[in-house]
């Protein structure tokens, strides 16, 4: 099945003449060796160049990967002053309760921060770029099923992919924790502040958790670093219309004090969603300890967001459509 498979994406490959440099069906990676020293179950550590800048990232191999099979890949974005290792220990992707098929890659900002947050500078949607490059030219990538998420300034540099011309036909789905999606304007309007977005696709798949006592990036949004930010239901809201699923939610209680808002009808019911605990702070919600709820005042959450993610992650590949599209 899965030579068939193969066979029949290098197939369609050569049918269309898909350019090398967007990679969407690449296949290069494939039936390939792991890099010297690499091996199934365990993180690797990677270095590449990217915009002048020798820059790392981790890269967990799942324990069933094998070279003739295309396997997912999960970017996961650290927050602001946090690292990819701290990223790796918050997010429990590479735990095996949760995750033994796809690959989980770690990118390392530049100072621990991203593009998106005032005044940085840097391009990580090249860095990004240049990370999927190279994975799929190392590694057997399912080119439908790469995925993006990270905490905080991380969750808010998932969405300047997912609003990126490129990075949003190249990314099958989002899915931002606690995230900051600053807007450089001022005064703010944290309710109706217009908030620019360049994707390409308009049934791109966005899910957003968010505590209701982060005293870090609030829920109501307002001003912060000289930028404004949105509301969080204004701004998933405003994800809903991007995506044609109008206004009207599905709320259902998920567990004490946490609800989901679902839009969408049909096969797109779900498409975009939001998970609200009322009562954590600026956390990874986690009902195991973390880095984030062992903070003085912060607590235990009612749910785990790692297992929903990764439930969303499988639920929305790209689809043929997209791919084609793309092309
Ligand atoms: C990965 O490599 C970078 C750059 O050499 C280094 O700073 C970092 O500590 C390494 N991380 C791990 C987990 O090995
Ligand atoms: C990283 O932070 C240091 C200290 O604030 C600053 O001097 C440097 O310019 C920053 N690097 C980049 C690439 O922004
Ligand atoms: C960003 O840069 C502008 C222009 O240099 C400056 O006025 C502003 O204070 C800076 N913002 C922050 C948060 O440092
Ligand atoms: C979902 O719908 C309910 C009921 O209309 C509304 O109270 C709530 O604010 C909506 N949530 C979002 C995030 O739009
Ligand atoms: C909200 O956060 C503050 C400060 O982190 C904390 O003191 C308070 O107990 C928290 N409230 C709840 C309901 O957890």
């Amino acid at each position: 099945m899965l030579w068939l498979r193969v066979a029949f994406l290098a197939g369609l490959g050569e049918a269309l003449a898909i350019t090398k440099s967007r990679s969407l069906i690449s296949l290069e990676g494939c039936l390939k060796r792991l890099p010297h020293g690499q091996s199934v179950g365990s993180v690797a550590n990677v270095t590449i160049t990217s915009g002048g800048l020798l820059r790392y990232f981790l890269i967990s191999i799942p324990p069933t990967y094998h070279a003739e099979a295309p396997t997912p890949a999960i970017l996961s974005y650290h927050g602001g002053v946090r690292t990819a290792e701290d990223q790796l220990q918050l997010d429990q992707m590479t735990n095996p309760e949760f995750n033994t098929n796809s690959f989980v890659i770690y990118p390392q900002g530049v100072n621990n921060t991203w593009q998106g947050v005032p005044n940085i500078t840097i391009n990580d949607v090249q860095f990004t770029t240049d990370i999927l490059n190279h994975v799929q030219s190392q590694y057997c990538i399912d080119s439908a099923r790469i995925f993006a998420t990270g905490k905080s300034d991380g969750a808010g540099f998932c969405n300047v992919l997912a609003c990126d011309p490129v990075m949003s036909h190249r990314i099958a789905a989002f899915a931002p924790v606690s995230g900051a999606f600053y807007i450089d304007t001022l005064p703010c309007a944290p309710n109706d502040v217009p908030i620019p977005c360049h994707s390409s696709r308009n049934n791109i798949p966005f899910l957003e958790f968010h505590g209701g006592n982060d005293s870090t990036i609030k829920y109501q949004g307002g001003e912060r670093k000289k930028e404004c930010l949105p509301s969080i239901p204004h701004f998933i809201q405003q994800w809903a219309v991007r995506d044609r699923l109008g206004l009207h939610n599905v709320t259902t209680q998920i567990s004490s004090n946490t609800v989901s808002y679902k839009f969408g009808t049909g096969v797109n019911f779900g498409l975009v969603e939001h998970v609200y605990d009322a009562v954590i702070g600026h956390d990874w919600p986690s009902t195991a300890p973390n880095a984030d709820n062992q903070v003085v005042g912060h607590h235990l959450a009612s749910f785990n967001a790692t297992p929903i993610i990764l439930d969303f992650f499988k639920q929305h590949p790209l689809s043929f459509w997209d791919i084609i599209s793309e092309i």
